[in-house]
């Protein structure tokens, strides 16, 4: 297939090269376009022989629903079955457009393919303009996962989608680097109190500000629990390397991972440490790729998906990543990162 790559400027957008996305999408097409959060791949999510696009291009299993995406409210309330509650009124005003994915039972318009059999549709207003402007102009809802092959690192820069979805779609618009860096929070809004099912790029504590309580998926974000988002069950973010998570208090991290290094060098082994600007300096001989400062742990999400792709550039064959303490943004990086290593964690 022929893929035209366009790059755009979020701040002074050239709206022809948007009216053809839009076009693309209103002909069952597909475009690759910037959120704040991944990469999206989009197709029109009224339309199950779009969607399907959607599929054959990631390699996606067809038991995995997507999220729409809407640019007004006249679009959510065509997608959902029933009247908005207080809770996610309050929500909406707050946190859209922003990186919190709602899920409601769906209205009869919504395609089986888009929410795989489910009676309930996730849908989010992204940040973007560029994501903004392509939905309005198409003047309908686009569904889209994350624009990475299945399995892979979510795709957070141009050269990313480039790499993954080149020949796979009819075009790809690219913009800046993602902001947030990792997905948004998927809150599931059919329950009396609503329920977390992926924790993402807004905090736990932003929507027990508005809501009083949440509850968690499974009890823990980020254990090994059994999902309720259907996609959470399938093998994630997986880097070519091993991966194994060292965790604990700083200073016994390092020492750890220094041991660790050591060791699987000294058995010829290419060793990459995925460290933090604090402690990228303690790493000898090996490949030391660091996420961004301590004191700043949405820096850390925003670096995440690209430091581990970037692993499979330089081809390591075993990767040791530092932990990072389960709060606030924090919650997010762990539960990637423990996917990303398939749950192999040592505690020190
Ligand atoms: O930030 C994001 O959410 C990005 C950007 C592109 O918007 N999208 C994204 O989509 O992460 P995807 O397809 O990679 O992840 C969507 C997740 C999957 O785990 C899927 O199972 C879950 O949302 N999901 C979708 N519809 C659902 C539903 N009706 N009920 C429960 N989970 C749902
Ligand atoms: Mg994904």
């Amino acid at each position: 297939m022929n893929t035209e790559v366009f790059f755009l400027d979020e701040n002074n957008i050239d709206l022809d090269i948007i009216d053809r996305a839009a076009e693309i999408i209103r002909n069952n097409g597909t475009v690759v376009f910037p959120t704040e959060t991944v990469y999206g791949l989009g197709a029109n999510a009224l339309s199950g022989e779009a969607v399907k696009k959607i599929f054959a291009a990631k390699g996606r299993p067809s038991d995995n629903p997507l999220i729409a995406h809407v640019s007004s409210m006249n679009m959510l309330l065509y997608l959902i079955g029933s009247p908005l509650g207080a809770g996610t009124g309050l929500l909406i005003d707050k946190y859209w457009p922003g990186p919190l994915t709602l899920i409601f039972k769906k209205s009869g318009k919504v395609p089986d393919e888009v929410t795989a059999g489910m009676d309930t549709i996730a849908v989010r207003m992204p940040d973007n303009r560029i994501a903004l402007e392509l939905i309005e102009r198409a003047g309908l809802p686009i569904a889209a996962p994350s624009a990475n092959i299945s399995g892979k690192p979510s795709p957070t820069t141009p050269e990313h989608v480039i790499a993954d979805m080149m020949g796979k779609v009819d075009m790809i618009l690219c913009g800046s680097k993602c902001s947030v860096g990792v997905e948004s929070t998927i809150l599931d809004m059919t329950e009396d109190v609503p329920i977390v099912l992926r924790p993402g790029g807004l905090t736990l504590e932003e929507l027990e500000n508005v809501l009083g309580t949440v509850r968690v998926s499974g009890g823990q974000v980020g254990d090994k629990e059994v999902p309720r988002a259907p996609g959470m069950k399938y093998t994630h973010y997986a880097p070519d390397a091993d991966m194994i998570i060292v965790k604990g208090e700083l200073d016994k991290i390092i020492k750890k991972i220094q041991e660790l290094a050591a060791e699987y060098s000294a058995r010829g082994m290419k060793v990459g440490v995925l460290a933090s600007d604090e402690t990228a300096g303690c790493y000898k001989d090996c490949r030391v790729l660091s996420l961004g400062s301590r004191s700043d742990v949405s820096i850390i999400a925003s670096n995440i998906f690209e430091k581990l792709r970037e692993f499979d550039k330089i081809g390591v064959d075993i990767i040791f990543a530092e932990a990072y303490e389960e709060s606030h943004m924090g919650i997010a990086v762990m539960n990637r990162m423990k996917k990303a290593a398939g749950f192999n964690i040592i505690e020190v």
